[in-house]
């Protein structure tokens, strides 16, 4: 059994997942005090993480019915994330698995978005395409192998500018709705017309990547322009055009990877794959698209025992120094 803990920003997160894949414990411990900001906050995230870790580990090995030394392993997000939220994850691994000179197994926070797939019982298995697409990334890739080298994962697109769950909080910030704004945007579209305005998608964009810079910027002017008189119904037309604008951006990405590698599985992950108009329109393209959990798409520490799964452990003692990475270490 490995034990696994992820604070990369602000869930502070531990799990209990078995060789096999099976989830014993997923524990995650939402901050909620940034919201008010609008945003996360670093220093405030790496607090929290610090008061919270020792409770989120002890329910996890509690829920699996487990002790530290009855482990084979403990896994740690490395990178990338807030440098400050993944020190507190690294720095209390390293020194439970010290504790009991236990292997410790660095994983890199995209490899798991990736392996959340690969947990009981609804595994997927490699070769896929995967659509991840969160408030901190978004990143289309084929996945060849369980494991994370440049052969096993290649990376086909990223964003050159926000995230797409960024896109769609920026959205709903402009709209007047609260932070993060993406399930409220979806809400607020479901009674809108999505062809009522014509959004840019980020066609000038080369091969895969995708930018939402235009977008966001043409739904501030027609917010301005409208001069706050706007009704209800254009407000619901607005959300839902601005969100079909994404969906498409997104989708026609995907739709092209598929052609272009000829895969036929896909599957989605990161917080905006909770997005119904986006999974409506990836079923499009692949009728039994693979969705895991809601909680297993989000943010959460049994995705990253589940990687641990295929990275070499690092014996105890070598691990003493190891250390965090904000931004991508291995460059996929
Ligand atoms: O994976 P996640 O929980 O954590 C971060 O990466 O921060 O993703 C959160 C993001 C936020 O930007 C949120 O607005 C977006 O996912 N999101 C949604 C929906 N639910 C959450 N975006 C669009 N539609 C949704 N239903
Ligand atoms: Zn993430």
């Amino acid at each position: 059994m490995i034990l696994a803990l992820e604070t990369s920003c602000d869930d502070t997160c531990a799990a209990v997942v078995t060789a096999g894949g099976e989830i014993r414990a997923n524990v995650i411990s939402s901050q909620g005090v940034h919201d008010r900001y609008g945003g996360v906050v670093p220093e405030v995230a790496s607090r929290h993480h610090l008061e919270l870790t020792g409770a989120v580990v002890e329910d996890a090995l509690e829920q699996a019915g487990t002790t530290l030394p009855q482990l084979d392993a403990i896994a740690v997000t490395q990178g990338p994330g807030l440098v400050g939220a993944l020190l507190v994850g690294v720095a209390t691994a390293k020194a439970l698995a010290a504790a009991y000179a236990l292997p410790l197994v660095p994983v890199d926070h995209l490899h798991g978005h990736i392996a959340a797939s690969y947990l009981a019982p609804n595994q997927l298995e490699p070769p896929f395409l995967i659509l991840i697409a969160s408030g901190g990334h978004t990143l289309l890739a084929h996945v060849r192998d369980h494991g994370w080298s440049t052969d096993s994962v290649e990376l086909l697109g990223t964003t050159l500018d926000d995230a797409a769950g960024e896109a769609f909080d920026k959205g709903a910030r402009l709209l007047g709705l609260g932070y993060p704004g993406g399930a409220a945007l979806e809400r607020l579209a479901r009674d809108g017309d999505p062809a009522a305005f014509a959004f840019p998608r980020g066609a000038n964009v080369p091969r895969l990547d995708v930018s939402f810079s235009g977008l966001k910027t043409a739904l501030l002017y027609k917010v301005r322009e409208l001069g706050g008189e706007e009704t209800t119904r254009l407000r619901a037309d607005l959300a839902a055009s601005y969100q079909h604008a994404i969906v498409e951006t997104l989708a026609r990405r995907v739709e092209r990877a598929l052609d272009q590698s000829g895969l036929e599985r896909l599957t989605i992950g990161g917080g905006v794959a909770a997005n119904g108009a986006l999974r409506e329109r990836l079923r499009q393209l692949v009728p039994d698209l693979h969705v895991p959990p809601r909680e297993l798409c989000t943010d959460n520490a049994a995705m990253i025992a589940s990687a641990a799964r295929y990275v070499a452990p690092l014996p105890f003692p070598a691990y003493l120094d190891l250390d965090a990475y904000a931004t991508g270490e291995r460059q996929l």
